[in-house]
């Protein structure tokens, strides 16, 4: 007989200091047994006599039977049902969270579930609060499990005095291993780094603080970062970058991050993380209405998730080669603001006529995309809060996938599906290209029209990659919730990050 695994204390380096809780793994306890503010137990839609709700049934006399019986329980998708003072249990509250049709339970829906849960409980403050895993879960499930919990109780009220959600003193999972615990504390500190940093105040993050954050999780993840700041830029010829940069007295920079994962020492990068890094986008002199503005804080929210993926694959020590690349620019009106009418030559030589001051992040990635392409990667993926279009098309919770190769395009849709995140594909039209030449320069950084915005956006990117599989993913829509989920607090979602770290672990 193995002895049982230690519980173990989860931390991960991901996270900076002040954010989750403790979370712990408690494989083999009695989860009734366990003193708790509160316990929770996953009920599928009519099956209080399965897996672990069959187990809480047991242990309280038949108290959840009874409740189901009484069509007080049903086990519908999210709903939460609470009992106080349930007899058996240590706990001094019972949470059942339904996980609607049991042949639809998949990772996304744990992930969602758990964090349902969570976030309803983080409504106070409680010291321990235990999750009952289910034995017939994949290590998959478990995973996304203890990250939506993880996520779930943190809220946007970064700068509340009386918070809205408070993270629990500890976090228990049992009838799970320590290692998918690990596991999913680490892509739950990911996720909430990257909400943090898209609802941080924008005139708190902005080029330099956002770098400064990248530097500190660098440091506790164990990934190489170079900083360019104006004049490295300027040196590489990131003109583009320089030029939408030129409006704020905030300065721009480019980061870019390296990580060596077990046996990857030499030779080209295997994947590129791209993300548009606009700390915020007030349109520049293409003005936006203050409604549209209002959110803009959110336009480094690919930035955001490039990073938080690349110090989470680095703080689980995958086995890969990546680089990532973000782009920081604040998108201003100053004095010294790029113009409609001017033409900048980007890095890589094209040369583009500004007609919108607005579509800045195509001109910032242009810069990024052809560094990155100078590091010739196997394969290159972007995320960008890119184009209003997209959620024209898409609505507030779908990506938009856009690709050069089908193949790249359809191994990231398969991870973003995986862990529950809605992506759909729109076809990059070959003829559409005719519509971002420009009578003066190579290309201009709009299309003619609004129509089909979010691909001529795409068509202008594909111009960096030289031909490099690629893929972009505007996730204009589900980088940021104007309201609260069930789920989740409203503000920064945390998207991508979790379907880039399953696209690094193969699935
Ligand atoms: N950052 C915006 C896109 C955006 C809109 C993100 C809403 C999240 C929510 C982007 O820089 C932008 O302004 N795009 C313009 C492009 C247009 C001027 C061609 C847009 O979508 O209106
Ligand atoms: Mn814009
Ligand atoms: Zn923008």
């Amino acid at each position: 007989m193995p002895t049982p695994p230690r519980a173990a204390v989860e931390f991960s380096p991901v996270r900076s200091a002040d954010t989750a809780g403790r979370i712990v793994a408690e494989p083999t306890a009695r989860p009734e047994t366990i003193a708790a503010d509160a316990l929770v137990v996953f009920m599928a839609e009519g099956a209080v006599g399965a897996g672990s709700a069959a187990a809480l049934d047991r242990v309280t006399g038949g108290l959840l039977g009874r409740l189901a019986a009484a069509g007080e329980l049903g086990g519908k998708r999210y709903e939460c049902v609470s009992l106080l003072a349930a007899p058996g249990l240590a706990a001094g509250q019972l949470l059942v969270v339904g996980l609607g049709k049991r042949e639809e339970v998949d990772a996304g829906v744990l992930y969602k579930a758990a964090a349902t849960a969570a976030r309803q409980l983080a409504g106070r403050p409680r010291a321990q609060v235990v999750f009952v895993a289910d034995g017939s879960w994949t290590t998959r499930q478990v995973e996304q499990a203890v990250a939506g919990a993880a996520v779930g109780m943190v809220g946007q009220d970064l700068y509340r005095a009386d918070r809205r959600r408070t993270p629990f003193g500890a976090t228990v999972w049992t009838a799970a291993s320590p290692e998918a615990v690990r596991a999913g504390a680490t892509i739950a500190d990911g996720v909430n780094l990257a909400r943090r940093l898209v609802n941080t105040a924008p005139d708190d993050l902005y080029p330099q603080s956002f770098a400064d954050e990248a530097a500190a999780v660098a440091g506790r993840t164990g990934m190489e970062i170079e900083i360019w700041d104006e004049e490295q830029l300027l040196r590489e010829r990131c003109q583009a970058i320089l030029a939408v940069g030129r409006g704020s007295s905030r300065p721009p920079r480019l980061v870019i991050l390296r990580y060596r994962g077990p046996g990857r020492q030499d030779g080209p990068p295997e994947v590129a993380l791209v993300g548009k890094g606009v700390t915020f986008d007030s349109g520049g002199l293409s003005l936006k209405p203050s409604d549209s503005m209002l959110t803009m804080k959110c336009d480094m929210a690919g930035g955001a998730a490039v990073l938080a993926a690349a110090a989470t694959i680095a703080a689980l020590r995958l086995p890969v080669h990546l680089v990532a690349a973000i782009g920081l620019v604040e998108n201003m009106t100053g004095p010294a603001a790029y113009k409609l009418g001017d033409v900048i030559t980007a890095r890589s030589g094209t040369t583009i006529e500004v007609h919108n001051t607005d579509a800045e992040g195509r001109i910032v990635l242009a810069d990024v995309l052809d560094v990155v392409r100078g590091l010739q990667p196997a394969r290159i993926v972007d995320a960008a809060t890119l184009t209003g279009a997209c959620m024209v098309a898409l609505g507030h919770d779908v990506a938009g996938l856009f690709t050069n190769d089908q193949p790249w395009c359809d191994r990231i849709a398969a991870a973003a599906r995986a862990v529950g995140e809605p992506v759909w594909q729109l076809p990059m039209y070959a003829d559409y290209d005719e519509q971002i030449k420009s009578e003066v320069a190579d290309i201009k950084n709009v299309g003619d029209g609004r129509w089909g915005g979010s691909i001529t956006a795409a068509k202008f990117l594909e111009r960096f990659v030289g031909g490099i599989p690629w893929t972009h993913i505007d996730i204009a829509g589900p980088a940021f919730a104007e309201k609260p989920k069930p789920w989740t607090d409203g503000g920064g979602t945390g998207a991508m990050v979790r379907p880039f770290v399953e696209l690094i672990r193969g699935g």
